[in-house]
């Protein structure tokens, strides 16, 4: 299965900061969490993305017409849920809501690279960056369909 450039390069980035994650522990599950902010934080991370998704013309024609406050809350459970928080994602499998959409792997990217810069904007530390990331990997292959 081939993994866009971006997931390739940050799950390598997070190897080589390995010793790095071990020395701080934070490999701890809800830690991931705390350093995102809780869910406020994410929340306000969420916003940000959005805000970039808006500006960005390698996506942004994907999310005409969808429900901005919908969005905005399950997102932020999902993350939430991903990141070792006391939240719980009630809406639909990645597949099912991706299912119509061809995503691209230049669109997947794009929204990673969003996220990126969303989480820059709210001071994360690059190692919580890099973790939440690593987390979303997985669901890859369902966002694009594979
Ligand atoms: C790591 C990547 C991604 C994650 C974690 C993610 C996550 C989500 C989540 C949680 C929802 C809400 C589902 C629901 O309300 O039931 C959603 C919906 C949606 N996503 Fe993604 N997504 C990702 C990538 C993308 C990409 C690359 C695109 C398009 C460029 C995209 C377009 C959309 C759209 C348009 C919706 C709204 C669907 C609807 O309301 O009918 N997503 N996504």
């Amino acid at each position: 299965m081939r993994y866009p450039a971006i997931a390739v390069a940050l799950v390598t980035m997070l190897a080589l900061a390995g010793c790095q994650s071990m020395a701080e522990k934070t490999d701890r599950p809800e830690s991931l969490y705390l350093q995102l902010g809780e869910r406020s934080g994410i929340a306000s991370i969420v916003e940000d993305l959005l805000y970039l998704i808006v500006e960005d013309e390698r996506i942004n024609e994907q999310f005409s017409g969808v429900d901005v406050r919908q969005f905005h809350s399950n997102l932020t459970d999902q993350l939430c849920e991903l990141s070792g928080g006391p939240c719980t994602y009630s809406g639909r499998e990645m597949r099912e809501s991706h299912a119509d959409m061809n995503v691209t792997d230049t669109q997947f990217n794009a929204l990673a690279e969003n996220l990126i810069l969303a989480m820059e904007q709210n001071n994360i530390p690059t190692g919580a960056q890099n973790r939440l990331i690593k987390r979303l990997v997985p669901l890859y292959p369902q966002i694009r369909n594979l």
